[in-house]
């Protein structure tokens, strides 16, 4: 690969690095320079987004500034003129499926000289991806990573007006970019960015390179996006960070999750959550606040990774699973009929039968609502990635299936708990197929299909529950706006 004049290639040594500097919070870096006007103007994007919801939202606000650019957004790839792909690089499955569909694309860029294709997000983040990307996928004519969103117009028009591929991707820690365009995907349902980046270092975890390091934003520029959010119509919003617990901490705000909880719920928008919060510093005083206030929504996921102490030292969880229990059981006596969901991997570097058997164990004590199970992926950069593992695949897979088995039997033991009874759900919409199928989700965020006539999207209604399945509720409408 040969370094062209004005790329800014991703640096992995950059990326570990964290300074005590503070970041810097940014008003108003983002503009659209004049010659960049309009740049879209007649042409379609295609926009596709991978990952976790913090990619969801930055698809917002990249959505936001290509219809400023005058943009129309396509659902159609052969009708795209700028195909972009919003890319997540936490396992290799993820990226391998990213890579396929690129590759996929080159028969659309031999067709049209003009078309961009674009990768960003955190694969773009990623050294070796990137290098990937610039000799063996060749038509990829844009990339940039998640620190310079802002940069868009700017490199859009390098790509179309002056031809030339593009990368700029910046490992530094990173700062907040306030003010940027946004284009929600939801109408009732909003993503809330609190905090970006991640400084808890998990020795399996990309997230803390491709991400910067862990900075919030202030409270009053959150609490003015809630209110924002309340007037437009919003009934639920979800607070986002990678570890919410940590919110405030590098503004000096002291309990500042809790606090930003407490004054979220003050405003009165009917629903609020948010994701994720990590077992090791979760307060007291948060589980205070949720118990509470009635529209701090009784939902909290709690990933617990292993259920073995040595293996979550040597993940770098910082806590054992004994902690982990207590923090478990302190949150269903405080908030009854609370639901957790958890995220589990399986297969760690020389994970023993005995220490995956623990990892079943937590499971049978807590009986998650709902759990995401992974098969560990070495993450090149990562510590984890240079430990010796002997744990073969196949193994590896046969725990996920036993896994799988275990905690679906419980999600539809706690599912069936719910027949008969009365729940409040806020209605997504009617399903594509039947106009008197809706769907939508309780406090507890479990998916309910129910039966209605003339029911809305963004209504709260009562159905009262019939039926349980594994990953969903059945029901019938009780009685309408709430
Ligand atoms: N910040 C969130 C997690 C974001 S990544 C948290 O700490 O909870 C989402 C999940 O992906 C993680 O919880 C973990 O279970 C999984 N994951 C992360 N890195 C992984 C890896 N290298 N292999 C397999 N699963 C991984
Ligand atoms: Fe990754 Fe751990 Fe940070 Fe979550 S808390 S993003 S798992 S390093
Ligand atoms: Fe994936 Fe990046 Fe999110 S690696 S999980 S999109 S922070």
């Amino acid at each position: 690969m040969k370094q062209q004049p004005g790329w800014v290639l991703p640096n992995l040594r950059e990326a570990q690095k964290r300074t005590h500097q503070d970041s810097k919070i940014e008003k108003a870096l983002f503009s659209i320079p004049a010659q960049c006007q309009g740049v879209g103007q007649g042409k379609r994007y295609y926009l596709r987004t991978y990952g976790c919801q913090a990619n969801e939202r930055d698809s917002e606000t990249l959505a936001g500034i290509l219809e400023a650019l005058q943009f129309q957004p396509t659902e159609d790839v052969q009708e795209a003129d700028l195909i972009l792909m919003n890319t997540c690089a936490v396992r290799k499955n993820a990226e391998d499926k990213v890579l396929g569909e690129i590759g996929h694309f080159k028969h659309l860029a031999r067709q049209r000289e003009d078309l961009v294709i674009g990768v960003c997000g955190c694969m773009a983040q990623e050294e070796n991806i990137v290098e990937t990307l610039l000799t063996k996928y060749r038509h990829v004519n844009l990339i940039f990573g998640t620190h310079n969103l802002h940069c868009l117009p700017e490199l859009l028009y390098q790509v179309m007006v002056g031809h030339e591929t593009c990368v700029e991707v910046y490992s530094k820690e990173g700062d907040v970019i306030e003010n940027l365009p946004v284009r929600r995907f939801g109408r009732h349902k909003a993503w809330v960015n609190i905090m970006y980046g991640c400084d808890k270092f998990c020795t399996y975890c990309i997230v803390p390179y491709t991400r910067g390091k862990e900075r919030s934003r202030r409270m009053e520029d959150i609490l003015s996006e809630v209110r924002t959010l309340k007037e437009e119509g919003y009934r639920e919003i979800t607070l986002l960070g990678q570890n919410v617990n940590a919110y405030g901490k590098d503004l000096g705000i002291e309990g500042g999750f809790a606090r930003l909880l407490e004054e979220t719920a003050k405003i009165g928008i009917d629903r609020i959550r948010f994701t994720t919060s990590h077992p090791w510093d979760f307060s007291d005083e948060m589980i205070e606040m949720i118990a509470a206030y009635e529209n701090i929504m009784p939902f909290i996921h709690l990933p617990v990774q292993s259920g073995d102490s040595e293996i979550l030292k040597i993940m770098g969880r910082r806590y054992t699973i004994e902690e982990y229990r207590t923090l478990f059981d302190k949150i269903m006596t405080r908030i009854p009929g609370c639901a957790v969901s958890t995220d589990i991997i399986v297969g760690f570097p020389n994970e023993s039968d005995e220490q995956f058997e623990h990892t079943m164990e937590i499971v049978d004590y807590c009986k998650f609502d709902n759990a995401f199970t992974f098969i560990y992926s070495p993450r090149e950069g990562t510590p984890a990635a240079r430990m010796r593992d002997n744990v073969p695949m196949e193994v590896k897979q046969a725990r996920l299936a036993r896994l799988n088995e275990r905690w679906n039997s419980y999600a539809l033991e706690k599912n069936t708990a719910y027949e008969g009874r009365v729940v409040k759900v806020l209605v997504d919409g009617p399903s594509k197929k039947n106009e008197s199928a809706y769907s939508g989700y309780t406090e507890t965020n479990k998916l309910v299909n129910f039966s209605a006539e003339g029911a809305a999207a963004g209504d709260i209604v009562e159905v009262r529950i019939t039926q349980a399945r594994t990953w969903s509720l059945h029901g019938e409408l009780v009685s309408r706006e709430k």
